[in-house]
């Protein structure tokens, strides 16, 4: 039987094109957040300061009818100030909860590795299991809660970044570079009128076409789009190469495996096809496994960048026909 996936190809080219009126190009970092927020997963992003960063994640909150907050983390951020507390009411004479910013649908965790670990912990557990503890009372998210956070790569002083355990909680990395040079003229010729991309957000003329509902429905269609047995050995073939590589210290774990899988199904949606393709699978590699590996130092020191590592490995396993 093969799955029904025009439905699920209109409402993302409806979304894509939607995305497209507020952000110029980055057409493959838009795939790679969708294909976060569809498999209900969560994303890191990568880039210099300016390119966009904030402006994608409160157009997709907005398109697709979710919430949008943003957390900036500091050094001096305390769980309780991203989850929230008890604070005593004198009127009443007793405790309510004030919740805290991560009570939100998309949330865009801004330079996460400037804040200490136990309050990065408190956003991982929130990640993990979609629910909040407060003072022990449990409260849950909603279930489609998303995190993009971005990561300082600048500046290492001051900063605290994120242990092996945490980053492969992050679906996929996300690197997000400067605009095209036609792109950036078309960016500096919006800004002298009245299209700069922020206006045309707030102006109303971008549409939410997905809403929580749509997007619980479109998960499930992406089920329908197959994966034949000989794909699947090829990507677990793929993620157990990461452990065995010379210049490879930590390669890929079980999470990276199951990462794969579903993005590329993913992907394949985006694509419009109701099935998956070797070539979805390496288009993913570099997102998925690069930010799960870690390279031995006298490599790193050699300039072998864990890009190249996986271009090896993709030459190096057997593409399935
Ligand atoms: N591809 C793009 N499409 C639309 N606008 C863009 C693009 N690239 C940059 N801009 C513009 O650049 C400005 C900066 O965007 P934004 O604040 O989202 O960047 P950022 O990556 O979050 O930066 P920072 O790292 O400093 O937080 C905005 O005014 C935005 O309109
Ligand atoms: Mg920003």
């Amino acid at each position: 039987m093969t799955a029904d996936i025009e439905p699920l190809k209109r409402t993302l080219s409806l979304a894509r094109q939607e995305i497209a009126k507020v952000i110029i190009g980055q057409e493959q970092v838009i795939d790679s957040a969708l294909i976060a927020i569809f498999t209900n997963h969560h994303a890191l992003i990568e880039g210099v300061p300016g390119v966009a960063k904030t402006l994608l994640v409160r157009t997709l909150a907005h398109v697709l009818g979710c919430d949008f907050g943003r957390i900036q983390f500091t050094p001096d951020l305390m769980p309780a100030d991203i989850t929230g507390t008890h604070v005593f009411n004198l009127q009443k004479n007793s405790f309510a909860l004030v919740k805290g910013p991560i009570f939100t649908t998309f949330l865009l965790a801004d330079e996460i590795n400037r804040a200490p670990a136990k309050t990065q912990s408190a956003l991982l557990q929130a990640m993990q299991e979609r629910v909040v503890t407060i003072d022990r009372h449990t409260h849950p998210l909603p279930g489609n809660f998303t995190v993009f956070a971005t990561q300082n790569p600048i500046e290492h002083q001051g900063t605290y970044p994120l242990p092996e355990a945490q980053v492969d909680r992050f679906m996929l990395k996300i690197s997000m570079s400067h605009p095209q040079r036609d792109e950036e003229i078309q960016l500096a010729g919006r800004m002298l009128g009245d299209s700069a991309p922020e206006a045309v957000l707030k102006s109303g003329a971008v549409q939410a076409v997905i809403g929580p509902e749509t997007l619980a429905e479109m998960r499930q269609q992406l089920a329908g789009i197959r994966v034949q047995a000989e794909l699947i050995a090829y990507l677990v073939d793929i993620v157990r190469r990461t452990r065995r590589h010379q210049g490879v210290l930590v390669g890929a774990g079980p999470r990276a495996t199951q990462a794969l899988l579903l993005s590329s199904r993913a992907a394949a949606a985006l694509a419009g096809r109701d099935f998956v393709t070797p070539d979805d699978i390496k288009a993913l590699a570099v997102p998925v496994l690069g930010h799960r590996i870690i390279l031995r130092s006298e490599y790193e020191i050699e300039g072998l960048a864990v890009e190249e590592v996986i271009e090896q490995i993709l030459q190096e396993v057997t593409v399935p026909r």
